[in-house]
């Protein structure tokens, strides 16, 4: 059933242009317009929703995060994320006009289960974003998006936070659409944008496994990985570190970037891997600047540098030690092609260290207890 991958994991990080591609689909009619009828929440509520609270643990969580940064910028409605466990127990401010995103592959993670409970308590509509179709999760919602990624059995989730992720982005797109906050024009090229991605990802997928391998091999004795993104960059910094810790064991931190100087980089010692998300360099991108003098920063310090980087990106290949390359996408978009090097790292790393990748220690596929 692993066809002809030796683990689960690999086949299902292989399986991420087809995650998309289903998760999208299904949602565009002819004219590319973005249909939800499969989503039973009245058209006057999503119009009248003033906030949205992201909620979800792990890499769910992170999914959530990324979307953020989507959806207020098209949506112009404030997104809280929130780990459904800190959010449960802390008297949340919620009202009839808050929509709470539930994220969950397996549908049956309890601490979100709890939380989207206490947020229908309050009158919140529940709307959840999960990948197992009739879960408790979507259950116990108003409404389900569900992702199309297909069943993800390897403990480490993968191609379920790509799917995630276009969700949340089609969720937001369709807000915006409702709303009149984005002109049509606006939404259609994004919504092209998006339908590229699988190819892109596809091309990751066909290019750089022998960069990510050479480098497991090269940082295979490495105590511990420091993660480092900005924007929407900053959830992958935070998923990456969480895959690696998952499966190989090694201690990792993820942080903003911005934040290195306000303490992290007491951390960077000789040697010490620094793995950087560095944002697309296209137009007038101030953010690739800001990434590139904290690479300086920390390589002046004697730090080994691993990037994920845009194709050709010059100020990268000056600094970096390894490189994984990126296709040039828009940078709400390229959290989908840059989580997929950090899988595969974290995947040959554990894989090189003899651990079972599908399995980790101490660790279940779906956590039904708070
Ligand atoms: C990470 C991982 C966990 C889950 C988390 C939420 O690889 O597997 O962090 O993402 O336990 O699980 P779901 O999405 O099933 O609610």
């Amino acid at each position: 059933e692993k066809g002809g991958w030796d683990s689960f994991m690999d086949k299902e990080i292989h399986e991420e242009p087809a995650a998309v591609q289903r998760t999208l689909f299904g949602r565009l009619d002819e004219d590319g317009n973005i249909n939800l009828d499969e989503v039973h929440i009245d058209e006057h509520d999503f119009k009248a929703v003033d906030k949205i609270i992201v909620i979800g643990c792990g890499t769910a969580s992170y999914a959530g995060m990324v979307a953020k940064y989507a959806i207020e910028h098209w949506v112009r409605i404030p997104v809280e994320v929130e780990l459904a466990h800190e959010f449960r127990y802390r008297d949340p401010i919620l009202t009839p006009r808050t929509l709470v995103v539930a994220i969950s592959q397996s549908g049956e993670t309890m601490d979100t289960l709890m939380a989207l409970r206490h947020a229908r308590e309050q009158g919140s509509k529940v709307l959840a974003i999960c990948n197992t179709q009739g879960a408790s999760i979507p259950r116990e919602s108003d409404a389900v998006l569900y992702t199309h990624a297909g069943p993800e059995v390897a403990v480490a989730s993968t191609k379920a936070f790509v799917a995630q992720i276009t969700a949340a982005y089609i969720l937001g797109l369709y807000l915006a659409q409702l709303k009149g906050a984005v002109f049509r024009d606006e939404i259609h090229q994004t919504l092209d944008s998006l339908k590229a991605m699988p190819q892109k990802i596809q091309w990751v997928l066909d290019t750089q496994p022998p960069r990510v391998a050479r480098a497991a091999e090269q940082l295979a004795d490495a105590n511990s990985f420091l993660f480092l993104g900005r924007h929407v960059g900053y959830p992958v910094a935070l998923e990456g570190a969480l895959k690696l810790k998952e499966i190989a064991y090694t201690f990792t931190e993820g942080f903003a970037a911005g934040e290195l100087k306000h303490g992290p980089i007491a951390l960077v010692d000789e040697g010490e891997p620094v793995v950087f998300i560095v944002p697309p360099e296209r137009g007038r991108n101030i953010l690739h600047a800001k990434v590139i003098s904290g690479i300086e920063e920390v390589k002046a310090r004697g730090a080994f540098i691993i990037a994920v980087a845009e194709e050709g990106d010059k100020d990268v290949e000056r600094y970096a030690d390894i490189i994984f390359w990126r296709p040039q996408c828009p940078t709400l978009m390229s959290p989908l092609v840059d989580v997929v090097p950090l899988q595969l790292l974290a995947m040959d790393m554990a894989k090189q260290k003899g651990y079972d990748v599908d399995k980790p220690r101490n660790l279940a596929k779906s956590v039904t207890v708070e």
